[in-house]
Order: structure tokens, then sequence, then C-alpha cells
């Protein structure tokens, strides 16, 4: 699929696109959400060249994809003022938000996009929520929320729905059995479920030795 108004994006558009998503998550100051942003991106172009798709459509579904964010932002629809600002209107805009409509996980309510460009990008952000970086952005998202990282006395919540996933407060130990260790079975593309199994096996032996140095088996 070609569209007129992308096809040639080049640095500046891109270096203008890097800028206004830097911007638009330094009110974080642990920048996290920028860097998070960053490796989706990458992931995505990378999963782009087994899986194909428009790379112009996933660069922008990617670096956009989190700029509304609900926890962050207050609904002012920063993706799409963007996309007007630049001129990336029509078909390409109405792919790029349903895009980022679709992403974002919402536990038993999630949706797999339509487009392959969707899917890919799916896959990149739900692959920076497992493995190594998953067990990081997990306790500290936990930590700027005052969780409790674990206990034993608090059972995982299973099968939430959007309303649940967004409201709910448990410990980050439980966060792994109510989210992440679900994501590698709910890939889309083949190149992103090999590269979740890897990092999924990571996380159960990082939960091992948490619970046997808990248990002071170690
Ligand atoms: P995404 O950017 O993939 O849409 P979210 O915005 O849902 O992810 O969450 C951002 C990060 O914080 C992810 O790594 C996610 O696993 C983590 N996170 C979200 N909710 C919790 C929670 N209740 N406990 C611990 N970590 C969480
Ligand atoms: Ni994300």
């Amino acid at each position: 699929m070609c569209f007129n108004n992308l096809v040639n994006m080049n640095d500046l558009t891109l270096e203008n696109l890097l800028s206004f998503v830097k911007e638009r998550f330094s009110s974080d100051s642990s920048g996290h959400d920028y860097f998070h942003t960053l490796r989706v991106y990458k992931v995505a172009l990378n999963l782009q060249k087994k899986e194909g798709g428009d790379i112009d459509i996933i660069t922008y579904a990617s670096l956009l994809h989190d700029v509304d964010d609900h926890k962050l932002f207050a609904g002012d629809n920063a993706a799409e003022r963007y996309l007007d600002s630049v001129g990336v209107i029509g078909e390409a805009k109405r792919k790029i938000l349903t895009i980022i409509s679709e992403v974002s996980y919402k536990g038993v309510d999630s949706v797999s996009p339509r487009s392959v460009e969707g899917q890919i990008v799916q896959d990149a952000d739900r692959l920076d929520a497992i493995g190594a970086i998953g067990v990081a952005r997990a306790f500290a998202y936990g930590g700027s929320k005052n969780r409790v990282m674990h206990d034993p006395e608090v059972a995982p919540k299973l099968g939430m729905n959007k309303e649940e996933t967004y409201s709910h407060v448990g410990t980050t130990i439980n966060h792994f059995y109510e989210k992440l260790l679900l994501l590698e079975g709910m890939m889309n593309t083949k190149s992103a479920k090999d590269l979740a199994k890897e990092r999924t096996a990571f996380m159960k032996r990082y939960l091992d030795e948490f619970f046997a140095e808990w248990d002071e088996i170690r």
C-alpha cells in the first residue's frame, strides 16, 4: 500500500516527529516513557523486515502510540493534532489513529489489530513489557504507585476486563501472572512470538529465583 503524502518520510520529518514525542514525555522526569517509545519504534522496524507492512505507517503509529496514554495525559488528542499539523491526512491518518486505539492492553477486552502494521506495533509494545526490561518496568511502575512488590496473602486476579485492568491495585509480582506471562500467547506475528518465548522463559527463571530467595531456600 502506498500513501502519497507519506512515501517520502525524510530525515527532517522523522526528526520533527522524534522531537515532538520527546517534548510530550518531558514531564515524566524518569524519561522512561520516551525511551520505551524509542524501543517500540526500533523493535517494530525489525519486525517489519520479516513481516512486511508500510514503514511510514509503522513509524508514525509506534512513535505516537503512547502520546495519549490515559495514565499520563488528559485526553487532548495529541496524536491527531500532531498528524494534522504535519499534513498527514485522509486514509493514512485514519489508519495510524486506528492502530493507536487498538494497540493498548485491555485485559480480556484487548483486540488484535486488523492491519499488519498494527499487529507489528502491538507486538513491539508488548515485547517491551516482558523480559529483563519488562521486569524493570514492572517494578518501576509498582514503585511509582507505592505498591508492595509481593504479598503472599494476595492472590492474582485473572480474567480482568478493560475497566478492571485500568482500576486494579495489586502487587507487582501478581502483575506477572495477571498480564506479563500471558503476553507470549497474545503475540500476533511469528517473529514476535519467537522473541516473546525467550523473554518469557527469562521472566519465569526470574520468578523462580525471586520465590526461592523469598522462601529462603537459597
Ligand atoms: P504499554 O506501554 O505496553 O501499553 P502500560 O501502559 O499498560 O503498557 O504499562 C506500562 C508499563 O508498566 C508496562 O511495562 C506494564 O507492564 C507496567 N505496568 C502496568 N500496570 C502495572 C501494574 N499494575 N504493576 C506493575 N507494572 C505495571
Ligand atoms: Ni507502550
